[in-house]
C-alpha cells in the first residue's frame, strides 16, 4: 500500500460554473482526502513556471490566457496510489476521450476548457506541490 499525494486544480471554467463543490464531492467520494486548499488567481509567472513543460507547444499561449482568466481552487490530496487514482477519475485531457463517469467527460467543455489538473507522476507531484503550498499549509490526517 502506498500512501501518495496529488497536486489538484479545479481550473477557471469550473470554478465559473459554480462546479467547485460537486467536483469535491467526487474527489472525496472517490476515498482522497483533500489535506490542503486555497483559492488563488494565478498570474502569468505562475501559470507559465507551472505549465513549463509545455513552452514552445502550440496551445501553451492559449494555455496560460486561459489559466489566468479568472480563480482556481488548489489542492493536495491524499490516498493509496492517489496520483494515479485521482487522474482516473479525471479522465483523458480531451473530454471526448475522456471515459463515461469521469470529471473531464461530465464537466470539460473543450480540450482546453477541460476543468481540472492532476499531477502525472511523484516527480510532477513534489514539484506542483511544492509550487503552490509550504508544508505548513498541508493537514494531514
Ligand atoms: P497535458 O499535460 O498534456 O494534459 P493533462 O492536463 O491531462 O495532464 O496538457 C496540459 C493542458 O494543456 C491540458 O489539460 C489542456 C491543454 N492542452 C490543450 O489545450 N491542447 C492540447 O493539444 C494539449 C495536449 C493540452
Ligand atoms: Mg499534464
Amino acid at each position: 500500500m502506498t500512501i501518495e499525494r496529488t497536486f489538484s486544480i479545479v481550473k477557471p471554467d469550473a470554478v465559473e460554473r459554480n462546479l467547485i463543490g460537486a467536483i469535491y464531492q467526487r474527489i472525496e467520494s472517490a476515498g482522497l482526502k483533500i489535506i490542503a486548499a486555497k483559492m488563488v488567481h494565478l498570474s502569468e509567472d505562475k501559470a507559465k513556471g507551472f505549465y513549463a513543460e509545455h513552452e514552445g507547444k502550440p496551445f501553451y499561449d492559449d494555455l496560460v490566457a486561459f489559466m489566468t482568466s479568472g480563480p482556481v481552487m488548489v489542492q493536495v490530496l491524499e490516498g493509496e496510489n492517489a496520483i494515479a487514482r485521482y487522474r482516473e477519475l479525471m479522465g483523458k485531457t480531451n473530454p471526448e476521450e475522456a471515459a463515461c463517469g469521469t470529471l473531464r467527460a461530465d464537466y470539460a467543455q473543450s480540450m482546453r476548457l477541460n476543468s481540472v489538473h492532476g499531477s502525472d507522476s511523484p516527480v510532477s507531484a513534489a514539484r506542483e506541490i511544492a509550487y503552490f503550498f509550504a508544508e505548513d499549509e498541508i493537514c494531514p490526517r
